[in-house]
């Protein structure tokens, strides 16, 4: 049986990097797939995070995975914090996991910057936690940015060393999905950094809530080069920003960098950023207005939620129990 986990973060705005990279592969393979998408709330406090502010944000995230068209009847949609069980694995697998191999985390270092000693225990056990969900529904298959790449791996050794220890196979090793054209889409100002929800500069990013005028500034105001656009993208090597920008057009249009360039090649980015503006608006406007809706209906969101955990509890229930067992928790 193939059966899809994946997250999001209500840490922030959703932005154009979590739905091309990731919640747009989602909606695609909603139909081949047992799907579980799961708002990671627990991940969300390994930093600090404003209680109204997570609550909002749980349900804008939510609100956001249906408005791109997820489906909440045929895939279950919930909130991490509402089942119990991915906690308890995490711990499990925090007994599992070395020191050494989480060490070699790339996430955390960037996250806990200079003062390792002042990030959250949280933080540093993050991908356990992950491992965790994943396990948790014995998933098969996970679509994620490129991102997310080294956690998975760290899943599957998660998987290894439990069943190796425990003489099992019981949890099988999960193949990460990471497709399309904006496996990694760049911040707008620097096309050395992905767009993520916490650089500080709103300029950076397109977040799934700009209205139409904003996406425009933002595009209008990216970084590029002096030079024209070349007529492949072999000829976008060493330029960042320009990569970044026909990416996110080739995503956004559904075809390849080569195709976009086929239209452009030899054009300055003046027209080429007023097309991609045009193109942006067109694709996340229809999602927008949707998602707003939804967002004023929040009793809507909740029940989605609600009815999410309920069966995603239902589904956690039998690993926990077998888990138990392997490791040999006596269940009097
Ligand atoms: P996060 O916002 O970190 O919870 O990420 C949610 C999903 O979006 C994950 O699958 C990430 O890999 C993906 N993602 C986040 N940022 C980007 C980005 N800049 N480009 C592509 N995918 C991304
Ligand atoms: N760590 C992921 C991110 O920040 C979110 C996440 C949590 C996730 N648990 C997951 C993704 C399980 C895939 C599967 O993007």
């Amino acid at each position: 049986m193939k059966r899809i986990f994946s997250g999001v973060q209500p840490t922030g705005n959703l932005h154009l990097g979590n739905y091309l990279g990731a919640i747009r592969n989602w909606v695609n393979l909603q139909n081949d797939y047992e799907c579980l998408f799961c708002v990671v709330d627990l991940h969300a406090i390994t930093m600090w995070q404003e209680p109204d502010e997570l609550r909002a944000n749980t349900r804008e995230v939510t609100a956001g995975l249906i408005a791109a068209g997820i489906d909440p009847k045929k895939n279950i949609i919930f909130n991490q914090s509402q089942v119990a069980a991915h906690a308890e694995l995490a711990w499990i697998f925090n007994c599992v996991a070395r020191m050494g191999w989480l060490n070699r985390m790339t996430q955390f270092k960037e996250k806990a910057g200079k003062h390792k000693e002042n990030a959250s225990i949280g933080l540093y056990a993050y991908p356990n936690l992950m491992a965790a969900d994943i396990l948790l529904y014995r998933a098969t298959h996970v679509p994620v940015g490129e991102d997310q790449k080294q956690h998975l791996e760290l899943t599957r050794d998660i998987a290894a060393k439990f069943n190796n220890d425990f003489a099992t196979d019981f949890f099988p090793l999960p193949e990460p999905l990471i497709f399309g054209e904006a496996t990694r889409v760049m911040s707008l100002k620097d096309g050395t950094k992905k767009m993520s929800k916490s650089d500080p500069s709103d300029l950076s990013r397109i977040n799934m809530t700009d209205s139409a005028e904003e996406i425009a500034k933002k595009i209008k105001k990216a970084r590029t080069d002096a030079e024209p656009l070349p007529d492949t993208a072999k000829g976008l090597e060493g330029r960042a920003e320009a990569a970044n920008l026909v990416g996110i057009y080739a995503a956004l249009d559904e075809v390849s960098s080569d195709e976009v360039l086929q239209q452009f090649a030899g054009q300055g980015f003046a027209g080429f950023k007023q097309q991609l503006a045009d193109l942006a608006v067109a694709k996340l406007g229809p999602i927008q207005d949707e998602m707003r809706r939804l967002m004023g209906d929040t009793t809507h969101v909740d029940q989605v939620l609600k009815d999410g955990s309920e069966r995603a509890r239902e589904l956690a229930e039998p690993t926990i129990r077998e888990v138990q067992d392997i490791i040999g928790f006596l269940r009097a």
